[in-house]
C-alpha cells in the first residue's frame, strides 16, 4: 500500500481563470493535507488532437496517459456543457482505457452556470463505469458558479466543504481493494434447471 496516495486532477475547461480548476485545485489541496501527493492535469498544457482511433499516441497521449496510469485516485472536474460534460475531457477520456483507470478511484466535480450539474456528473459516473474505475458515492456540485467562486477561491462556505471533502475521500479510498474473485451464489443454483 502506498503510503502516500499520488492524487491527479483533471480540469475539463480549458478557460483562463475556469472555476473548474480552482474548485480543483481546492480539492487537491484537502488531498495534500490528507498525505496525498498532488498534480493538476491542466489539459491547456497538453496537445491532444480530437481523438483518431488510428492514431492513439498522437501529440501528448502518451504523457497524460502515463500520468493517469501512475495515480492512485484522480478527482476529474468539468463545466456544464449543453448538459453535459465538456469535450477537451472526453477528448483527453477517449484517449486513455483499462490501463489508466481500472481499479483507479475517482472523485467527480461538475460545475455549471445554472442549475446543479447533476447530468454532469451523472454522464461522467457512466463513463467510469465504463473504465472500471471506483467512483467515490461523494461527489461535488457548484451551481450557478459564477456567484460562488470569486477571484479564485470558493466563497460559498457549504459548496467549499463539498469540494473539500471530495480532496480528503481520494484520499482515503485511494487504495480500495479491487473486486474479491466472483463466487457460486447460493441463490442462484437452480438457475440451470
Ligand atoms: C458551450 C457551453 C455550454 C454550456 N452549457 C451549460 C448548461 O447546459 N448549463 C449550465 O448551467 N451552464 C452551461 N454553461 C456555463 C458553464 O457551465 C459555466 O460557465 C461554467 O462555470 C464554466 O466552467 P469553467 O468556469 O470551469 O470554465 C455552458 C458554457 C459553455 C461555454
Amino acid at each position: 500500500m502506498s503510503t502516500s496516495p499520488r492524487v491527479v486532477g483533471v480540469c475539463g475547461s480549458l478557460r483562463d481563470g475556469s472555476h473548474t480548476r480552482t474548485a480543483i485545485e481546492r480539492a487537491l489541496a484537502e488531498a495534500g493535507s490528507f498525505g496525498g501527493s498532488t498534480q493538476l492535469v491542466d489539459l491547456r498544457a497538453y496537445e491532444l488532437p480530437v481523438f483518431d482511433p488510428d492514431n492513439r499516441e498522437a501529440g501528448d497521449a502518451n504523457r497524460l496517459k502515463e500520468t493517469l496510469r501512475e495515480s492512485d485516485s484522480i478527482i476529474l472536474g468539468s463545466p456544464m456543457y449543453h448538459g453535459s460534460y465538456a469535450a477537451p475531457l472526453k477528448n483527453a477520456m477517449d484517449y486513455c482505457g483499462f490501463d489508466e483507470f481500472e481499479e483507479t478511484t475517482v472523485g467527480l466535480l461538475g460545475v455549471s452556470g445554472g442549475r446543479f450539474p447533476t447530468t454532469t456528473l451523472e454522464h461522467l459516473r457512466s463513463v467510469c463505469r465504463a473504465v472500471n474505475a471506483w467512483v467515490l458515492p461523494h461527489q461535488a456540485a457548484i451551481p450557478a458558479a459564477s456567484d460562488k467562486v470569486d477571484d479564485g477561491e470558493i466563497v460559498d462556505e457549504e459548496i467549499e466543504k463539498r469540494v473539500a471533502i471530495l480532496g480528503q475521500r481520494v484520499v482515503e479510498y485511494a487504495n480500495i481493494q479491487p473486486d474479491p474473485p466472483t463466487f457460486q451464489s447460493e441463490e442462484n443454483v437452480g438457475a440451470d434447471d
